[in-house]
Parts: structure tokens; sequence; C-alpha cells
């Protein structure tokens, strides 16, 4: 009983920790898109969870989403369009770093 207990507890444990690690925006991101985007809701922009959910199943879905997040304008969403680069002026090596991550969000 007590190691069910135990296990149970640390399931639980590892449930937070990944979803907590899912829904965190990371430190440069916050600052540069997130006035326009969140993980799990629309904002300006669309969730990047919507964004994943687009790409699913895409091998590619990292280079894509980083090249659009590079050319920004109308990415089909009909939310208005975004800046070029979502106005952070990133190198392309920071912008791939994100893209990995968004892409990451639907596994
Ligand atoms: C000024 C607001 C704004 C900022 C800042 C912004 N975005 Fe966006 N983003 C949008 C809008 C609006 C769309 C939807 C464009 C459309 O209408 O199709 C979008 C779409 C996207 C998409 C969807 C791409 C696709 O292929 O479907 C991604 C990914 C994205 N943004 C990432 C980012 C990242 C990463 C940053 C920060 C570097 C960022 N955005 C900053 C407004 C913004």
């Amino acid at each position: 009983m007590k190691s069910i207990i135990v296990s149970m507890v640390a399931a639980a444990g590892l449930m937070v920790a990944g979803s907590a690690l899912a829904a965190d925006m990371p430190a440069d991101a916050k600052g540069k898109c997130g006035m326009c985007h969140s993980i799990e809701k629309k904002v300006v922009g669309p969730a990047w969870n919507d964004v994943a959910a687009k790409y699913k199943g895409d091998h590619d879905a990292a280079t894509k989403i980083a090249a659009s997040i590079t050319k920004g304008g109308d990415l089909g969403w009909k939310m208005g369009g975004m800046p070029p680069k979502g106005g952070s002026g990133w190198d392309d090596a920071q912008i791939k770093k994100i893209a990995e991550f968004i892409a990451g969000l639907s596994h």
C-alpha cells in the first residue's frame, strides 16, 4: 500500500513538472513575443498550442514555423498579420530555437 502511494505521488510530481515545462514560455520569448502570444490562449496572435497543432505530424514543422516567424505578415490565421520576426530583431539561431520549442508543444 505504501509503495502504491509513493508511486502515485511520484507520478503526480512528474505530471506537474511536465505541464509546467510545456506551459512556460522561454524567458527571452516572454519579452519579445509574450505581448501577442500565450501558449494556451489566443491573444493578438494564435495560441502556440494551436500553432503546434496546425503542424502536428509534419517532420519539417520547426523549419516551417521558423520560416513563418522570419517572414511575418499573413500566416493564414486571419488575425491581421505579424511583424517580420515578431518584431524581435532575433537572428536565425534564436528564431530556430523558439520554432523548435513551439513545434515541440504538440508532442
Ligand atoms: C505584435 C504582435 C505579435 C508579436 C510581437 C509576435 N507575434 Fe507571432 N503572430 C501574431 C499574429 C497576429 C499572428 C497571426 C498572423 C496571421 O494573421 O496569419 C502570429 C502568428 C505567429 C505564428 C504562427 C505561424 C504559422 O506558421 O502559423 C507563430 C509561430 C508566431 N506568431 C510566433 C511568434 C514569435 C516566436 C514571436 C516572438 C519572436 C512572435 N510571434 C511575436 C502577432 C505577433
